[in-house]
């Protein structure tokens, strides 16, 4: 049996007719550049945030960088951000002349390690960036009285947790702006590159709208600089079909999250964080670990089974952040985990079948 990481196509079969309609409806109207679904998408995934604006930009990284961006963070500021993460999200501070602050992995949540945080802030100090990894929110009680008490600001990083809940509030209303990628893969993905900032804050969604569309709040008149990260029309129409979904999308992740636990439980392999009862997951990710991670991985590989590594080095380990000067052993849970870090196949149309193949598979290996 071969079983897919991700099966984009599948996915969408239920939707295959609107999809198609909403792409010729654009094609019609020829309202390519920040048309009439960039502006109901924007309303409608801001309301399904709980939140009051949603600005579409290009990608997930613009969104965080336009985020920064809004709040003048720039040259000689730090942003506190974990090593344990996608690139992205370091890569938006450095990008805008700022320095991100790395912190090491809680292994209770695979988040940043809230412990740890207090110790990082300085007078430098403007923002903590809070990853919400694999799709389970991070400790943001703790995280906002931090920031309360040092007058900092509360970025989300949502790229992999659109509909997760945390105390009942979605995220991208958990901080003062979340930037959310609609990269293909995530738990809501365009057909291309994509993404939104999501906030409560007017000024924020007044200067990332300006940003985006070339530093202007008005037509003609450049007040901010001229960058170009618009939402294409085409991706927002997309966007608004498959929202639709996102949470029957959510709920059959939770549903095959369930299946593996259940399945591999007592394999001596170590499952994902538990259910945590003030948060809910969404499993953008189902990440096992194991110190022998790399057999493993050839043998699922063997089986025609897809897998994943999210991800093979921490960011304070990538060559591109050389400058931060993080020697190995800065950070010992994020460099104790990524060698051993698997993520199983996960996507909304995976079976119960194949995901007992892969956890029988898992099982196989280690008898
Ligand atoms: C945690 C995280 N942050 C940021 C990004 C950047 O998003 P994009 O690829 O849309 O630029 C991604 C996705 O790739 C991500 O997983």
């Amino acid at each position: 049996m071969k079983v897919s990481f991700v099966d984009l196509s599948k996915q969408d079969h239920a939707i295959r007719q609107q999809l198609q309609q909403a792409v010729l409806g654009v094609l019609e109207r020829a309202d390519y550049i920040l048309g009439g679904d960039v502006d109901e998408l924007e309303r409608e995934f801001a309301a399904y945030c709980g939140a009051k604006y949603a600005v579409g930009v290009d990608n997930g990284l613009s969104a965080l960088q336009l985020i920064l961006r809004a709040y003048d963070i720039g040259p000689g500021d730090e942003v506190i951000v974990p090593t344990h993460t996608y690139v992205a999200s370091a890569t938006a501070i450095s990008l805008v002349g700022a320095t991100p602050v790395l912190v090491d992995t809680d292994m209770r949540t695979y988040n940043l390690d809230i412990n740890q945080v207090e110790s990082l802030i300085t007078p430098k100090t403007r923002a903590i960036m809070a990853v919400h990894l694999y799709g389970l929110p991070a400790d943001m009680d703790e995280v906002r009285a931090l920031a309360s008490a040092h007058g900092l600001r509360v970025i989300e990083d949502a790229a992999q947790a659109h509909g997760a809940t945390y105390k009942g509030t979605r995220t991208g209303n958990l901080g003062d702006a979340a930037g959310f990628s609609f990269y293909p893969a995530k738990n809501l993905g365009a057909a291309g590159d994509a993404g939104i900032v999501v906030t409560n804050d007017p000024e924020v969604d007044a200067r990332v709208r300006a940003f985006r569309n070339c530093g202007q709040y008005v037509k003609g008149r450049h007040d901010l600089t001229p960058y170009n990260h618009r939402l294409d029309t085409l991706q927002a129409a997309v966007l608004r079909v498959r929202l639709q979904q996102l949470d029957q999308w959510n709920l059959a992740r939770q549903r095959i999250a369930q299946v593996y636990s259940e399945l591999l439980a007592g394999a001596p392999v170590e499952l994902p964080p538990p259910t945590y009862e003030d948060r809910t997951h969404v499993w953008h990710l189902y990440v096992i670990r194991t110190s022998d991670r790399d057999g493993l991985k050839a043998h699922l590989s063997q089986k025609q089974i897809g897998i994943g590594i999210h991800y093979p080095l921490p960011v304070h380990l990538q060559p591109t952040f050389a400058e931060l000067g993080y020697a190995p052993g800065s950070f010992p849970a994020a460099e104790q985990i990524s060698p051993q870090i698997l993520s199983l196949p996960m996507h909304p149309s995976l079976t119960d079948d194949e995901a007992a193949f892969v956890a029988e598979s898992i099982r196989a290996y280690f008898r």
